[in-house]
This record gives structure tokens, sequence and C-alpha cells, in this order.
């Protein structure tokens, strides 16, 4: 998994539960890395799943949560970082729809060893949008809180419904989205 991934994740534990937290995790973890990242680099996604758990630990929350919460931080950084996946698009439906075939097919040319999920999206009427994510890793959690920040960046009001489907390996989830206004 791509350094940057890890370096906006120490950001946002350092930035809602401040340094001394954040380098109190970096120094008990033991990590193949040591815990020294750099947005360039790649690491074992194993490597995230075990930094979550020391802060779920430290802080008591839930570890979904704590994952759903770093999804929606790490939306609103790939706003400020890519402006240019969100030239002409106005809605997070519009933005959902063309996360599999651009922008994540734009990511894959900048960094070729990123291992990325696979969405197809369906509109069901105006309001709603099924919307599923098949991974070989389990980052059902993240996605849910991109599909949040992706909806807080337009100004859209959305409930999330999910669903676990069949998978022969890996993780499925079907999203149903209802933007409500
Ligand atoms: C500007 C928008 C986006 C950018 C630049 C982006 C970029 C990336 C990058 C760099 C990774 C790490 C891959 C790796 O290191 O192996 C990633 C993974 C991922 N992306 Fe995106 N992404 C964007 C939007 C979204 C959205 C809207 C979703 C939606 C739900 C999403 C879902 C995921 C998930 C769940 C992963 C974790 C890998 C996995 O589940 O297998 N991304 N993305």
């Amino acid at each position: 998994m791509k350094g940057m991934v890890f370096t906006e994740f120490m950001e946002m534990v350092e930035s809602k539960f401040g340094l001394e937290l954040a380098d109190r995790i970096l120094t008990t973890c033991d990590l193949p890395s040591g815990g020294s990242y750099t947005a360039v680099g790649t690491y074992d996604h194993h490597e995230l799943m075990t930094l979550v758990q020391l802060l779920s630990l430290e802080t008591n929350i839930p570890i979904p949560d704590l994952v759903r919460a770093f999804g929606h931080h790490l939306f609103g950084r790939f706003t400020e970082m890519y402006p240019r996946f969100f030239q002409g698009v106005s809605s997070s439906f519009q933005f959902l729809e063309q996360v599999d075939a651009y922008v994540h097919v734009e990511v894959l040319k900048l960094y070729p060893e990123a291992e990325l999920p696979k969405f197809t999206s369906q509109r069901m009427d105006e309001n709603r949008l099924a919307f599923e994510y098949r991974s070989r890793r389990p980052f059902g959690d993240l996605a849910e809180g991109l599909i949040a920040g992706c909806a807080e960046h337009f100004g859209e009001q959305i409930q999330i419904q999910r669903e676990p489907l069949a998978a022969e390996s890996g993780t499925a989830i079907r999203f149903l989205i209802t933007r409500l206004g």
C-alpha cells in the first residue's frame, strides 16, 4: 500500500489525538518498516491494520469507526492533492461513478504498484446509487468513510446502507447510497 496512505493516517492521528499519541503508536508498534513512512514508498497493508489496532487500544474507539473516520479524512486530502479529478464533477454520484474507470486508472499510472479495489455502480433512481466494492483486502470501512467524505465535499446529505456480498476470496460489499438533500 502506498506510503501516502500511511503518512495521511499518521497526520490524522496527530491532528485528532495529538503528537504524543502519534509518537507513542509509532514507537510501540513493532513493524517491519519501523514505522518511518515516506509518501512515495510502498508498505505492507497489514501495517496499517496494526496501527489502527494500536490507536483503537489507546483511544477505546472501535476499529471500524477509526477506519471510517480515516476514509472521511483521506477524501478531504484527495480533494487538495488531486484537484484535476474533480474538474467538471458536480455531485457525489458523478464522482463515485468515475472512481473505477477514471480516478483509480489514473492513480495506477502514477503508482503502478498500487493495489486498487474494483467498483461497479448502478443508478437505482435519481437519488439512489448502488455501489459495489470488491477487493482482496478488507477495506470496506475505508470505502464507506471515503463515500461519506465525498458526499460532504459536494455538500450533500446521504445515508449509506451496506450489505455483505458473497465473495470467493477477499471482500465484497454492496453500498446503497441514498441522497437525502
Ligand atoms: C481523488 C480520489 C481518489 C484517489 C486519488 C484515490 C487513490 C487511492 C490510492 C493511492 C490508494 C492506495 C492503493 C495502494 O496503495 O495500493 C487507494 C486505495 C483505495 N481506494 Fe481510492 N482513491 C480515490 C477515491 C476513492 C473513492 C471515492 C473510493 C470509494 C469508495 C476509494 C476507495 C479505495 C479503497 C477502499 C482503497 C483501499 C484498497 C482496497 O480496498 O483494496 N477511492 N485509492
